[in-house]
């Protein structure tokens, strides 16, 4: 029997939402056609909008749908930065911090290579805390410049959380537009999108029990964009291509659930997570929680043990039935250091050690007792393998 307690990585689909997309597949028509089959969809798919809407806390004429988190940091990124520069030659200043997901650190990366963007990283401290006064600084001088701001709201790796609102209250200061990748942070913590003043905001299915393959941009009424797809103007002409209604559908009933038990099983979740971190210090004298305590999500502990490789670790793990991981970089089948635990100021071989366990809709306290089991044996094999390739100190 295997436990997996990687629920940031992905969540299991929800048995009622795998059942409402499987009978929405089966619905013929193209909700972009006029006649009864495609008005039917059509009507499914407007339904989606106004309950995941609700769930957002935002107009459903506000929610765009996509294939999930990546695009939808794509879409908002490339198409805020182009937009905001064709109306002002002079904005052309990405501001956003090292401590991002692949999937916005890349696009924009891919900005500053490909069109001059010129790109400001905010410095964390080593709790993942973001540097506002570095942020308000930068803002008092240079907001002329500013194409837009993007800040995740929460974590994948560490689960830290930053104030959003805070951001965006600096930044409406000089109407600077700010996006937040709230994949990680949408369904667990709440995320109200009216509230939060921000322009856009990522979110994923998958994380939410939803399927893989389907997300949505937020994007406030007044925003406006560059679209990266050109074809039929669908989705306020900000993404082309025929709407995927049954994966809407799908999406939108699985964010209702997670928003509908997000007290109760954040409140549970916590608690077993806690459970996980003081056990895991007790039996592990060189696991160094990684982070604020106080401002992480609920269902996330990430460990920095010392030493270890968490390949090895995830590896050894991985033999005993425990599915964690290692949060670190892992592209195209080449592990690194953790990113993030470099910005955070961490040492290469520290950013090398970490594990990351995630709690969801099925951990129990005995999950997490396997997974502390687990860990004496995997770090002792992990001890011995040492950490190899690590280049730096
Ligand atoms: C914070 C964050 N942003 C973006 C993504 C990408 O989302 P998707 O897998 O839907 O493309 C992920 C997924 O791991 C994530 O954790």
């Amino acid at each position: 029997m295997t436990i997996y307690l990687d629920y940031a990585a992905t969540t299991p689909i929800r048995p009622e939402v795998l059942e409402c997309y499987v009978e929405n597949l089966k619905t013929l028509g193209n909700p972009s056609s006029v006649h009864s089959a495609g008005q039917k969809v059509r009507r499914a798919l407007e339904e989606a909008r106004e309950e995941l809407a609700s769930s957002v806390n935002c107009d459903r004429n506000e929610v765009i749908f996509t294939a999930g988190g990546t695009e939808s940091n794509n879409l908002a990124i490339k198409g805020l930065f182009w937009k905001q520069r064709d109306s002002d030659s002079k904005k052309n200043l990405i501001i956003s911090a090292g401590t991002e997901h692949h999937a916005v650190i890349d696009p924009i990366e891919w900005l500053e290579q490909h069109e001059g963007a010129e790109v400001i990283w905010l410095k964390v401290n080593s709790d993942g805390a973001l540097d506002f006064q570095e942020l308000e600084t930068l803002l008092e001088l240079r907001s002329q410049e500013v194409a837009l701001i993007s800040l995740m709201w929460a974590n994948n790796e560490t689960g830290i959380i930053t104030d959003i609102k805070k951001v965006t209250e600096l930044a409406s200061n000089y109407s600077i537009p700010v996006h937040s990748d709230a994949v990680a942070a949408f369904g667990h913590i709440e995320t109200s999108f009216k509230n939060s003043g921000l322009t856009a905001m990522s979110i994923s299915a998958h994380k939410v029990g939803g399927p893989v393959g389907v997300g949505a941009l937020i994007v406030a009424r007044s925003a406006k964009l560059v679209s990266l797809t050109h074809g039929g103007g669908q989705e306020r002409g900000l993404r082309a291509g025929t709407m995927n209604a049954p994966a809407a559908k799908a999406f939108a009933l699985a964010a209702s659930k997670a928003i509908e038990e997000l007290h109760a099983e954040s409140a549970r979740l916590q608690a077993l997570r806690d459970s996980l971190i003081s056990k895991v210090q007790a039996s592990a004298p060189n696991a160094k929680l990684t982070g604020g305590a106080s401002f992480r999500m609920p269902h996330n502990a990430h460990f920095i043990f010392e030493g270890c490789s968490g390949d090895s670790l995830l590896f050894l793990l991985d033999q005993q039935g425990i599915e964690v991981s290692t949060g670190s970089a892992c592209q195209a089948g080449v592990n690194g250091p953790s990113h993030v635990l470099v910005a955070m100021g961490r040492s290469i071989p520290e950013a090398y050690g970490c594990i990351r366990v995630t709690l969801g809709s099925d951990s129990t306290e005995d999950d997490v007792n396997a997974f502390v089991n687990a860990i004496p044996k995997a770090i002792e094999g992990a001890l011995k393998a040492g950490i190899v390739n690590t280049g730096a100190n």
